[in-house]
């Protein structure tokens, strides 16, 4: 049975990556995507894949540091399709690791405008709409990166940090009516990866799998079927909490 049947589901980043693996998931289970991403051409990639296999999607050019383009993405969901269910805010800035000396403060800027500030605008205006609904569900990404971080990305993981800190606040402030809970990936096998790691390829995957307890390098679909758990009937009890997809990166102390 569709899991998400008659769900309307905002996902941001729905361009690349985890994001668009979830907009093709949650369509799948029946729910009507509005797909959202700084770069159009790709999100509009998404919806073809969408609906070429007959689910119900729109692409929305949005930047989610942006209040104005947040507003009109949630506008445009309402007015596309009478209500918001389910927000899965995805999209995220990476940093690659450096000396601290090496990296401006307008970087710093750039990650927490995004990934702290633009998760906490789609969560502002969504909010209202997915509480009318009465069983609404909000979905943001950390990443492993907030429990372990490493030298030289002080600024991405401390945002990472910052929205689990986030999410379990705004899990307390919108209860009963809205679910928040968080994602947290390990090293995900998305274009990402190229701006963590400059030169990522293959022979580095391999052995950053391999230092993994599970050996394997989690995919966009992993995170997208965790998002699917807890947004669909199967997490109506959970809410306030992190759940690590990282093939057990977490646990890996000594084998790295
Ligand atoms: N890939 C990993 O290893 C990894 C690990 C942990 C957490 N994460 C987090 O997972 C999330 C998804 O990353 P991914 O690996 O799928 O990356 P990705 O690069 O494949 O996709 C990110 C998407 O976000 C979009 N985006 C960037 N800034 C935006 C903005 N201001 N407004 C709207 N869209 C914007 C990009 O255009 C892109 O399509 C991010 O929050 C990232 O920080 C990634």
């Amino acid at each position: 049975m569709s899991q998400l049947a008659g769900k309307v589901a905002i996902i941001t980043g729905a361009g690349s990556g985890m994001a668009k693996a979830s907009s093709i998931l949650f369509a799948r289970e029946g729910a009507s995507v509005v797909a959202a991403d700084l770069n159009e051409e790709a999100v509009k990639e998404t919806v073809a894949t969408i609906v070429a296999a007959g689910g119900k999607a729109i692409a929305v050019k949005s930047d989610i540091s942006d209040e104005e383009s947040v507003k009109a993405l949630v506008e445009t969901t309402v007015t596309t399709y009478g209500k918001i269910d389910i927000l899965f805010c995805i999209a995220g800035f990476p940093e690659a690791a450096r000396p601290i000396t090496e990296i401006p403060l307008s970087e710093g800027q750039k990650i927490f405008n995004i990934n702290v500030l633009g998760t906490w605008l789609c969560c502002k205006y969504a909010y209202p709409e997915l509480k009318k609904t009465g069983n609404g569900v909000i979905l943001t990404i950390g990443s492993g990166a907030a429990l372990r971080p490493r030298g030289g990305t002080a600024l991405y993981s401390a945002s990472k940090g910052a929205i689990v800190t986030m999410t379990r606040a705004l899990a307390n402030e919108f209860a009963p009516e809205v679910r928040v809970n968080c994602i947290m990936p390990g090293g995900t096998d998305t274009p990402m990866m190229k701006q963590f790691i400059p030169g990522f390829n293959d022979e580095i995957k391999a052995k950053v799998a391999a230092s993994y307890p599970l050996q394997k390098f989690v995919q966009p679909e992993d995170i997208a079927n965790m998002g699917l758990f807890l947004a669909a009937d199967t997490g109506s009890k959970m809410t306030g909490a992190e759940y690590m997809v990282d093939s057990g990166l977490s646990i890996a102390r000594g084998k790295e």
